[in-house]
């Protein structure tokens, strides 16, 4: 099956087969996202075959072409951090927020995270699955093309199970790749709450080995965190899941300069994510080490705290990615476009530096740059064709609006 765009008004993101391949991009680099101008593209069974300008586009056949006078195409978006399955909405909590209860002391209550799971684990996993997969449909309509979902809302080993098994049946169920990060180590369950050491000890002895003898999980995640999961616990956490060959991908210093980051890059972490709390110490910890720092202002935008120092960190030299964080309690949304605007009014990103962010750099933050995240011959063609648009800061400037006219998958 070949697919050719013709008339494309702008073709973002291109990287030549010759060129070294680009995994991610820093610093300075982020500014600029390659172009073509009036340009065509070629799919093949599923795969970028080949694209050029319209002025020297050889004789091909095609089984569709599509005209795109007048649009953009993009690789599609990257989202490697997200809580896609879950039960049901907390739209009572985000009341008591307003009302000036905050995120921390609803958690302490009993709320939080611990509602989450008290829904999760009343629910069938056929039901879950269900609601799970019309969020996925939703997302990919606004553009997204490889996702992250952690599990999180089980917090015992049937629960969790349930959550990686829907996980799997989504990655079955869709064109996009899925990558899957366990999380037990979200919140402490009420009943463990005075014997903290007993549920880290659960998590490792039991969780652990239950979840790679399925092969459920693709990395090891841990909710980093004051009054959540602390240095030491958070390191017994990556060691025994580096056991099981789970990369870590770890929540870090969303709500205080907790240890997070550094934790993270000293046992490899493939990213820290949120990154709120980031000052001198936290930019020279990461600094020459391959671990991505993940920004997931959606989150700080809707639980109305500080937003993270993107200009900090990519003024430093270092590559950002940005990602939804979609999920019931901090971001309910995991639209990738109203991500952008946020990235850029709030962080004072350039919408260059957003997509990158959310491109080639959220396909590195799942280690699928070699597949995604560029317009390069080979990688998936799984595309972006927009409405009628002139510029790629149109994207951000139009904000609560869906800049995609076509996912081609
Ligand atoms: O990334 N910070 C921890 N976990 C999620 C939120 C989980 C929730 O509130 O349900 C996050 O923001
Ligand atoms: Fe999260």
């Amino acid at each position: 099956m070949r697919t050719l765009i013709t008339d494309i008004s702008l073709l973002h993101q291109v990287e030549y087969a010759t060129d070294a391949p680009r995994t991610r991009v820093a610093g300075a680099d982020m500014a600029t996202v390659p172009m073509l101008e009036n340009a065509w593209l070629l799919t093949e069974n599923g795969l970028i075959h080949s694209f050029g300008t319209m002025a020297d586009m050889p004789d091909m056949h095609a089984d569709e072409t599509i005209d795109a006078t007048g649009r953009m195409v993009l690789p599609a978006w990257c989202d490697s951090h997200t809580h896609t399955v879950y039960a049901a909405p907390r739209d009572g909590e985000f009341v008591d927020r307003i009302k000036g209860i905050s995120y921390e002391e609803i958690a302490r209550r009993g709320g939080g995270i611990l509602n989450s799971a008290r829904k999760l684990n009343t629910m069938s996993e056929d039901e879950l699955y269900e609601q799970s997969l019309e969020r996925l449909h939703k997302v990919m309509a606004q553009g997204t093309g490889a996702i992250e979902i952690k599990s999180g809302y089980g917090l015992c080993l049937e629960g969790e199970l349930k959550m990686l098994r829907v996980i799997r049946r989504l990655r079955e169920s869709v064109p996009i790749p899925v990558k899957a990060s366990f999380l037990a180590a979200h919140a402490y369950p009420q009943e463990y709450k005075q014997n903290k050491e007993a549920y880290v000890d659960l998590i490792i002895n039991t969780m652990l080995p239950a979840v790679a003898a399925e092969g459920l999980a693709d990395y090891m995640d841990v909710f980093c965190e004051e009054g959540f999961f602390g240095v030491p616990e958070t390191e017994r956490l990556l060691e025994a899941g580096w056991k099981y060959g789970l990369k870590p991908k770890i929540h870090a210093n969303q709500l205080h300069y907790s240890g997070g980051v550094q934790t993270g890059v000293k046992h490899n972490a493939l990213s820290v994510d949120h990154l709120e709390c980031v000052g001198d110490a936290e930019i020279a910890a990461l600094m020459g080490s391959s671990t991505m720092p993940v920004l997931l202002p959606g989150a700080a935008f809707f639980l109305g705290i500080q937003y993270q120092p993107a200009r900090r960190i990519i003024d430093a030299g270092l590559p950002v990615c940005l990602a939804s964080d979609h999920n019931p309690g901090s971001c309910p949304s995991g639209n990738v476009p109203l991500l952008l605007t946020i990235a850029c009014t709030q962080l004072k990103m350039t919408p260059e530096e957003a997509v990158n962010a959310v491109t080639i750099n959220g396909a590195a933050a799942m280690e699928l740059e070699r597949e995604m995240g560029s317009i390069r011959p080979g990688k998936r063609a799984n595309l972006i064709l927009t409405n009628k648009m002139h510029s790629l800061a149109y994207i951000p400037y139009d904000h609560g609006n869906n800049p995609v006219y076509r996912h081609i998958i």
